[in-house]
């Protein structure tokens, strides 16, 4: 007998309905997803389980005229993955990005996402994706934060103040209380200004802008990194105050003294080195990763036997206990979070939760009765 297949559609306003944006329970929805990673309990793609995701790579030149052509930050990616734990479900994050939407009227990336069930393979939920991937990214600076930062951590240095690393900020306010100031430095000076008054308000915290770099490094303890475009923000080793926290959640172009002096944290380095081996296969070589990842200067580095990759550590095995966190006030540490696919599983599984006890969100069939089946 044919069954009936039916999943919840969640528009943005219904998942902003369902609780989305709430800060501090999507840092511990994703502190726990960490715990799940530091045990092994998740799958990702590939036969290594680990990688970020499928992406369709643009050419500068194609030889069909509607074809889409290579641009700053212009990819599609689908990022799928299992969630063990108490998630114990699939999910799919398919997005497209392009700089020049943000001229138009949109955000800089496109997203959807559906969560699947792991044994029908049945989707539960299909939802609008932005707000589930920008929280998620912001939340890990967040868990980052709480388990990285030096204590009484006062200054978050900001730098690129797009959607990303707003939501970042908002992260890191929400779990490190000693906070007592952002300073931000966004290229574009004046959407710098518009943002600092936007945040001020909403997170009631004072709000610098800089419009200089080093000025905005030398004073912090967190800095986060989350900038779109070809300008790479140049972060020197000399700017970095002693015990500082560097999340790069976006590519920066950090000077040769930072690696040999700092220590290196990932959110899941066997991820990070996949890109290596995609950047080595691709026909433009390590330059195809460089414009899109925040550890592409590193794998790089690493490829010229030039730094040794089995010194850095994921984020999962600080939480779960199996590595050391911060070794002393002073040590300087670069986190580098490429975004796995599990952390948009566990986001949208915990709001399709909330949205599921509150009745948000249009049921729709997929089908009364499969055709297939009859
Ligand atoms: N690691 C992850 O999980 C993850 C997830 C989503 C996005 N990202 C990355 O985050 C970055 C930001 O994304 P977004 O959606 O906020 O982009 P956005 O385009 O909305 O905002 C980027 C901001 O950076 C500013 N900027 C550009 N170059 C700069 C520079 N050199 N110095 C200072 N500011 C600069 C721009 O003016 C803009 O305000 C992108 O690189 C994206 O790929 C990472």
């Amino acid at each position: 007998m044919s069954q009936k297949v039916e999943f919840l559609y969640l528009q943005e306003e219904d998942l902003i309905e369902a609780g989305v944006l709430n800060m501090k329970e999507c840092v511990d929805t994703i502190e726990s997803m960490f715990h799940l990673i530091g045990k092994g309990d998740y799958m990702m793609g590939g036969p290594n389980r680990n990688d970020h995701g499928l992406m369709l790579w643009f050419n500068k030149e194609e030889p069909f005229e509607n074809m889409p052509k290579a641009g700053p930050d212009r990819r599609f990616m689908s990022l799928i993955s299992y969630l063990g734990g108490d998630f114990n479900v699939i999910g799919n994050k398919w997005y497209g990005s392009n700089i020049e939407n943000l001229n138009n009227g949109l955000p800089r990336s496109v997203h959807t996402f559906t969560l699947n069930d792991k044994d029908t393979g049945a989707p539960l939920a299909i939802m609008a994706g932005n707000l589930i991937s920008s929280m998620r990214t912001g939340a890990v600076p967040g868990v980052v934060s709480k388990y990285l930062a030096k204590k009484d951590a006062k200054v978050i240095g900001a730098v690129g103040g797009g959607a990303i690393n707003q939501s970042c900020i908002e992260a890191i306010i929400t779990s490190i209380d000693s906070i007592e100031k952002v300073v931000l430095f966004d290229i574009n000076l004046e959407k710098g200004k518009q943002i600092a008054s936007k945040l001020e308000q909403l997170f009631n915290i004072p709000i610098e802008v800089v419009d200089d770099l080093d000025r905005c490094i030398k004073q912090s303890d967190i800095v986060t990194v989350a900038t779109s475009g070809k300008i790479k923000p140049q972060i020197k080793a000399e700017s970095m105050k002693p015990g500082s926290l560097i999340i790069l959640t976006g590519a920066a172009d950090l000077s040769d003294g930072v690696y040999a002096n700092a220590r290196i944290v990932s959110d899941l380095w066997s991820m990070h080195e996949k890109w290596l081996e995609d950047g080595l296969a691709h026909p433009d070589g390590l330059s195809s990763i460089r414009d899109w990842t925040m550890s592409g200067q590193l794998l790089e580095l690493i490829h010229n036997g030039e730094f040794d990759s089995s010194t850095v550590d994921d984020i999962g095995d600080i939480i779960t206990g199996r590595k050391t966190g911060r070794k002393s006030d002073d040590e300087v540490i670069i986190c580098m979070t490429g975004g796995l696919p599990t952390e948009d599983v566990a986001w949208a599984y915990k709001v399709y939760q909330n949205a599921l006890k509150k009745n948000v969100g249009t049921v729709l069939p997929l089908w009364e009765s499969s055709y297939l089946t009859k």
